[in-house]
């Protein structure tokens, strides 16, 4: 992603280099080129784009859910990878409206999921330098059918809408670098008719109203994939406490949940259990990677699914404790520690899956070999392997979570003794925390912490077509 365009040697450019090396946050003056539109990922090939990182995103909706639709902001500081003549945003429907970058304003042309931004003249993307680019943007947000046929983007709800972004709908409502492998910083500010709440990730500010409209701040500051950023905009009964849990690792840090009033008598108990669960996984995963918690509960209509949304999950309707505990323990595996590309997903899965998994043993007396022995007979598991689903449509599909779960009991039975295996697990999420990790740097990983070739294990569990003989 750092390929650096010669600098041609012309008597222009030279110029051009000696003006503005003596702008500060400018280094060269070439013209450059565009950036890849796409990242190439194995299932979702153009989603993300090269030639930038972006750091923080900014975005600033007015939304009218009776009509759902939205007036937006978006503003994205990056840091150009490479010399940049022009670079790519991921966004689908739609108006954009108007752009600049670095203050200037900027030619705007789409194309499919793609928004290319070219700077003014006057402005100069080199490699190292730090840019700014605002899109001004309009219109009724998209639903998306994922390639398993399950809804995504934005979705609307009884009483309003809620936005949800795995693995490609977050383009539907904000111009991004729409893949996992970057991450950035957020704040996002929502307008809603008074009355209404929108909620989202991070932590809140305090709500203003001003002419019949209430506007909701939410800052995260941990790095965030843009699959995880969540706004859900309804009738919510909200609750903001500390977490009082003497567990240490996760205490202190703010609970912030959100239940549609029509759940809203129906959720009080499990989101009561919020704090004990972040404790339950904090000490088996290392410490709660954000500055705080929560969860958002929605109908049951809205979504056939629950998502991990970055500090707070998005369940449709009050779950029960171990859809709280996967989608809490995916606040670790998926959000802190995110796959570096979609192939990736058991990494997310299979740990939450495994969370799910030691929570009935911890507190039903299930052993997890049993749990174990359940998967391994479910032919469903055996499709394909988890390391290597055949298509996107399989991406979600019971390999990747309940095989990726027999991959990391396989793992915990290779170490042997339980505190050993704890201490990887941890020394897992601390290694790659707030980052990216792909299934190399997990083998990798696991290979090094145990001092062993464990060749055998990846090639049966991870990658094997075929169920083994079952263990005596
Ligand atoms: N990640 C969600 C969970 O297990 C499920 C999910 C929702 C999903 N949308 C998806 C998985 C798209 C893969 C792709 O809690
Ligand atoms: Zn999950």
């Amino acid at each position: 992603m750092n390929q650096r365009t010669p600098v041609r040697r012309t008597a222009s450019a030279a110029l051009a280099l000696l003006v503005l090396a003596v702008v500060p946050g400018c280094s060269g003056g070439v013209e450059g080129r565009p950036g890849a539109a796409g990242l190439r990922d194995p299932y979702f090939p153009r989603l993300g784009n090269g030639g930038y990182d972006v750091t923080h995103y900014d975005l600033v909706l007015d939304v009218d859910p009776a009509a759902q639709r939205l007036r937006g902001t978006a503003t994205v500081t990056a840091r150009a990878t490479q010399d940049l003549s022009a670079f790519h945003l991921d966004l689908v429907g739609l108006t954009v409206d108007s752009a600049t970058v670095d203050g200037r304003p900027a030619a705007v042309s789409r194309a499919g999921q793609k928004l290319t931004l070219r700077p003014d003249a006057g402005v100069r993307l080199s490699e190292g330098h730090t840019f700014r680019a605002v899109v001004r943007y309009s219109g009724a947000p998209r639903t998306l059918t994922d390639p398993d046929g399950s809804k995504e983007g934005w979705l609307r709800t009884a009483d309003g809408s809620v936005a949800l972004g795995e693995p490609t709908g977050s383009m539907t409502w904000f111009p991004s670098n729409n893949h996992p492998s970057d991450k950035a910083a957020y704040d996002i500010a929502v307008t809603v008719p008074e009355g209404l709440a929108a909620v989202s990730n991070g932590e809140p500010a305090a709500p203003v109203t001003a002419a019949g409209r209430t506007t909701y701040r939410w800052h995260v500051g941990e790095p965030m994939a843009s699959y995880l950023a969540t706004v859900a905009i309804g009738r919510f009964d909200t609750k903001n406490t500390k977490n009082t849990e003497k567990s240490g690792t996760a205490g202190g840090i703010e609970v912030f949940t959100a239940a549609d009033r029509a759940v809203a008598a129906d959720s009080t108990r499990i989101l009561a259990r919020i704090p004990e669960v972040v404790a339950w996984e904090a000490r088996r995963f290392g410490p709660y990677p954000f500055a705080s918690t929560g969860a958002i509960i929605g109908h049951p209509g809205d979504s056939g699914y629950a998502l991990e949304t970055q500090n707070r999950p998005f369940f449709p309707g009050p779950p029960n404790a171990g859809l709280l505990v996967h989608e809490m323990a995916h606040q670790w595996f998926g959000d802190s520690v995110t796959p570096e590309s979609w192939r990736d997903m058991w990494l997310n899965e299979g740990f939450a899956t495994y969370a799910e998994w030691l929570w009935v043993a911890d507190k039903e007396g299930v052993p997890v070999r049993d749990s174990f022995d359940a998967a391994f007979r479910d032919d469903a598991n055996w499709a394909f392997p988890p390391a290597d689903p055949p298509t996107a449509a399989d991406i979600s599909q019971p390999p990747v979570y309940g095989r990726g779960a027999m991959v990391v009991d396989e793992v915990r039975r290779a170490v042997g003794d339980d505190a050993r295996f704890f201490a990887l697990v941890k020394g897992w999420t601390k290694a790659h925390r707030h980052g990216n990790a792909s299934t190399a740097d997990f083998t990798a990983y696991v290979e090094k912490a145990t001092g062993r070739d464990l060749s055998e294990l990846w090639s049966t569990w991870l990658y094997g077509r075929s169920r083994p003989a079952p263990k005596g």
